[in-house]
């Protein structure tokens, strides 16, 4: 189903006062190239970690060696470059089939949300980008699930108002990770911090746009489906998060790889443990713990909120 972006009708349900007008003027603004951030002498600096260790979580895992746990925060991050660069893989289709029905209008709407999937096809030449470079330098190979076309065709495949509220909790969930703790992290790879922030800048921007889509879909809809919606987020969020659970495993392959250690069974376990939870918490729990994403579930269904609050903590 594709629905045209239609003006805000008057209801009486409040949603955020975001307007695709201001979401313009700000993207606009921004114009920054993947060529100013990487290239030349703009190269990854592989002394320093690449994620946060909030996103990490590599510092529990004390029968690594420092320099055994940097490598694997190395590792995380390509897996970081590689996940986004996949999921913008289903957004850029989706925003442009809901911007579609509206090619005729001459307004603010459609340069938005031409905007927007211009900007993720960017990111996805961005992340791409930043990955050739870091496979270049890293030593060994990394192994990633995929392909990103499958997986995309499996989500696309869903209810459009549950993809947007995957992508909204992308949206959203960028916005955190920056914020939250990259911002002030002076010990990252200043090349990677900038992709971070670069991406930050223009996912902004993103997170209210998509809002204004969840809501012009949310009221061509019947109430069944907007009351359907969360649990189709949630069946996405369970195909993303066993993508995610194997990547784990390709992760302590490459980890092994790229430092030729051998691990026990018990070495193994633990790596498992800790990094699942870290990559549930990267993708998934910090997404659907954000406030805004939970008010806009919480104004398709009420109740969504709790459902969503007791959820987390598997993500956390
Ligand atoms: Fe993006
Ligand atoms: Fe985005």
């Amino acid at each position: 189903m594709t629905t045209a972006i239609s003006e805000v009708k008057n209801t009486n349900i409040h949603w955020p006062s975001y307007t695709f007008e201001a979401a313009l003027t700000a993207s606009n603004k921004i114009n920054w190239q993947v060529e100013d951030l990487i290239g030349g002498d703009k190269r990854l600096d592989f002394s320093k970690p690449f994620l946060p260790e909030s996103l990490a979580r590599v510092e529990p895992l004390d029968f690594l060696s420092p320099g055994e746990r940097l490598i694997l925060n190395q590792i995380r991050g390509h897996d970081y470059l590689y996940t986004f660069g996949l999921v913008e893989e289903f957004i850029l289709p989706f925003v442009l089939d809901q911007a579609r029905p509206i090619l005729r209008g001459n307004d603010a709407r459609i340069q938005a949300l031409l905007n927007f999937a211009g900007e993720e096809a960017k990111h996805i030449a961005l992340f791409k980008r930043f990955r050739e470079e870091f496979l270049q330098s890293f030593g060994s190979s990394c192994d990633v699930i995929g392909p990103p076309e499958a997986i995309a065709e499996a989500i696309l495949s869903k209810h459009p108002l549950a993809v947007a509220l995957v992508i909204l909790h992308i949206e959203w969930m960028t916005q955190r990770h920056y914020l939250d703790s990259v911002a002030d992290n002076q010990s990252l790879d200043p090349q990677f911090k900038s992709l971070l922030r670069h991406h930050w800048m223009e996912e902004a921007q993103h997170a209210k746009l998509d809002t204004l889509m969840i809501q012009a879909i949310s009221e061509a809809c019947s109430d069944r489906e907007r009351s359907e919606a969360l649990d189709g987020y949630l069946e996405i969020g369970g195909m993303l998060d066993a993508g995610l659970m194997q990547q784990v495993q390709f992760d302590i392959e490459s980890l092994k790889r790229a430092t030729g250690r051998a691990f026990t069974t018990v070495e193994v376990d633990r790596l498992i443990e800790v990094q699942q939870q870290a990559v549930r918490w990267t993708y998934l729990g910090s997404g659907m713990s954000h406030e805004n994403f939970r008010a806009t579930a919480e104004l398709l269904k009420s109740g969504s909120r709790l459902r969503l609050e007791e959820i987390t903590p598997v993500f956390s």
